[in-house]
């Protein structure tokens, strides 16, 4: 994907998860206590990740995985476990760097392997892959960008790609008007909240997505979490 809103978009998340929040995410995802409303979102995200792992098969032996915007690294260390060769891309550099020291300090040894990258999940120089996931990584980019984004993760996938994006619901739209997820100061781009039936029909009007098929979904609601699980993969 070559446009221009889509490299301001993906600067502003980069500049966002790589200074603003990289504190607030490191602690999000570490196993330190956090206030109330933090803590609905820590159990959202891991009934989230377990979610998606439910979708992958148990021994990924043999296997590569994309892990797409992979943050402090959680779901790569999973499937890492299962014995998957992981690449793991993050455009932040703090967050991978956070990701790489906790893997070394507490799981050196793991039957898989993770390979972690700083840079754009969609750079044809990653390769190919059994499996892609992409949790909660595109859920500040339009409808339009997601399924760009979905589409040309597929041409390099021989399985599925698995996505999160955040469901179009009122209660989510008046959650973010009133945007108490974070501090004023490391508030987040605006969320992008989807509508699912555009959505599918912005993934189906790829071409690259033809011979794929929708599979299962999930949404995850959580006091101050929500979105939503998609599965494609090849027919
Ligand atoms: C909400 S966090 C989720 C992180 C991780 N997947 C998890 O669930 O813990 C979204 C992450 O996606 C990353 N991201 C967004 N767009 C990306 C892109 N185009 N390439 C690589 N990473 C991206 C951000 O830098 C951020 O760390």
């Amino acid at each position: 994907m070559n446009s221009t809103a889509y490299e301001q978009r993906r600067s502003q998340i980069e500049h966002y998860f790589d200074r603003t929040a990289a504190e607030a995410w490191a602690r999000l995802t570490s196993n330190e206590p956090v206030g109330r409303i933090r803590a609905t979102v820590r159990a959202g995200r891991e009934q989230m990740r377990n979610t998606l792992l439910s979708w992958l098969p148990q021994d990924m032996r043999g296997m590569r995985l994309l892990d797409a915007g992979c943050g402090t690294g959680a779901l790569a260390l999973q499937a890492a476990l299962r014995g998957a060769d992981v690449v793991a891309i993050d455009l932040s550099p703090t967050l991978v760097a956070l990701a790489a020291e906790r893997m070394a300090a507490e799981h050196p040894h793991l039957p898989g392997s993770v390979q972690f990258t700083s840079g754009d999940m969609l750079s044809p120089a990653l390769g190919e892959f059994d499996h892609v996931v992409c949790m909660d990584s595109l859920i500040h980019y339009d409808t339009e960008h997601i399924a760009q984004a979905v589409a040309t993760l597929a041409t390099r996938t021989r399985g599925s790609v698995l996505l999160t994006y955040a469901p179009r619901t009122p209660l989510l739209a008046l959650m973010h008007s009133v945007g108490r997820l974070f501090p004023r100061s490391d508030r987040s781009p605006a969320l992008s909240p989807v509508d699912t039936g555009a959505l599918g029909r912005a993934l189906a009007a790829q071409t690259a997505l033809q011979g794929w098929q929708a599979g299962r979904t999930q949404r995850i609601a959580q006091g101050f979490y929500t979105s939503q699980a998609w599965e494609w993969s090849r027919a």
